[in-house]
């Protein structure tokens, strides 16, 4: 990529933009999902400096105040029950947490969903269902399965022949895999069949999560409770690494039980902490959720109208759920152009990693007016250079 990209370095970043070593200034609609808020919001930046001249990093000896004050803020947004908090440091740490979990309580057989993505530790690998990643360092985890995504039957199947031996992991919207979204009810479906086969469920909503879909959390759409449900990204307030894995005290008792079963020496830092904390307060404060419900269906809108002129030539498909949208192109060569095309106009976007026909978009929720017209004015001169590109 820093060949493609002339070795261009990135050296600041402030809200949407990223400013980079040869004076250059991108507006970030990429990120991966990670930055809601922005690059370096104020309170957050504010948090941490605080943190850092008390007490960045925890002697794990004594109560320490801050982590518990970003979990019962955490705890406030998720959906009723799930009260626990396991702070970790990445997303695949999260899964790593889910997936040990599982198995003290006797659930060795994970289910995971065709596309699906889950980080890259080897425990998350294992249920990350893509065979390039997969394939290097198998064997991975024992009996996983992997069953068609917004397919309960598939679903029904895989759990019948695992009955109170599975644990289930899920996206609300699968976002590597491409911004893939399932018909309402999928979610409800999904519990439904969990429970009636004594399945835990895990959803992993560490990139849909904190209002990236405009909603607190993508089961916020059906009211659905998993036993476990996974944090990250957007937790950092773009600021520190952090994540979280949440559960149920009833999932959670043998972490309970014996807090030295699952531990890392970082996990929970004062740091980290401060800056989810002050990530959920900024959220609350700023109505962050029902402003990317509001943008996002203004981005969607507009990138339809965009790409309508190269709707079957070239553009495949547009969809989104608030701040996540993905254009499905009719050929993979098209993502790689149309990324670079962007970037020499000033854009950020991003490729799916599970999905290679799809360019994804992960906005943050703090876009002005002007920079939503630049980007838009952007992104159709660039599909016009693309589509000339790709037609000679
Ligand atoms: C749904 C989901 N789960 C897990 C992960 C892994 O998170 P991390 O890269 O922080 O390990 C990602 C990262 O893209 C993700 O999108």
């Amino acid at each position: 990529m820093g060949r493609v990209l002339g070795g261009m370095a990135e050296v600041r970043s402030e809200g949407p933009w990223i400013h980079t070593d040869d004076g250059r200034r991108l507006l970030d609609f990429g990120g991966y999902g990670v930055f809601i808020l922005g690059h370096r919001h104020p309170a957050v930046v504010a948090a941490v400096h605080r943190q850092i001249d008390l007490h960045p990093l925890a002697s794990r000896v004594f109560l320490e105040p801050v982590a518990a004050r970003a979990a019962q803020a955490l705890a406030a947004h998720t959906p009723p029950g799930l009260d626990f908090v396991h702070f970790v440091n990445s997303g695949a740490e999260a899964t790593e947490a889910a997936l040990k979990l599982a198995r003290a309580h006797g659930r060795n057989a994970i289910v995971t969903t065709r596309k699906g993505f889950h980080g890259k530790t080897l425990g998350a690998l294992s249920v990350t269902a893509n065979t390039t990643y997969q394939a290097p360092f198998q064997p991975l985890l024992p009996d996983t399965t992997q069953v068609a995504y917004g397919d309960a039957a598939d679903l029904k199947q895989a759990l019948a022949a695992r009955r109170d031996r599975a644990c289930v992991i899920v996206e609300p919207v699968q976002g590597e895999g491409g911004v893939h979204i399932p018909e309402p009810g999928y979610l409800t479906e999904v519990t439904a069949l969990c429970r009636e086969f004594g399945a835990l469920l895990v959803v992993d909503e560490i990139q849909t999560g904190l209002g990236r879909l405009g909603t607190w959390w993508g089961v916020d759409a059906e009211g659905v409770r998993p036993d476990m449900l996974l944090v990250g990204k957007g937790l950092s307030g773009g600021v520190v690494p952090v994540a979280a894995m949440v559960a149920t005290a009833e999932a959670y008792a043998p972490f309970s039980r014996d807090p030295y079963l699952h531990t890392s020496t970082f996990g929970a830092s004062p740091i980290a902490c401060a800056a989810a904390l002050a990530a959920v307060r900024t959220m609350e404060r700023e109505d962050t959720v029902a402003r990317a419900a509001g943008l996002g269906a203004r981005i969607l809108a507009g990138v339809r109208e965009t790409c309508a002129p190269y709707r079957e030539i070239l553009v495949q498909d547009v969809r989104g759920r608030g701040l996540l949208v993905g254009i499905e192109f009719t050929e993979e060569r098209a993502v790689g152009e149309l990324l670079l095309e962007l970037i020499a106009r000033g854009v950020l976007v991003n490729h799916s990693l599970n999905s290679t026909r799809v360019l994804r978009l992960t906005p943050p929720a703090v876009v002005e007016d002007t920079a939503l017209d630049l980007f838009f004015s952007t992104l159709a001169e660039a599909l016009h250079v693309t589509a000339a590109h790709m037609a000679g």
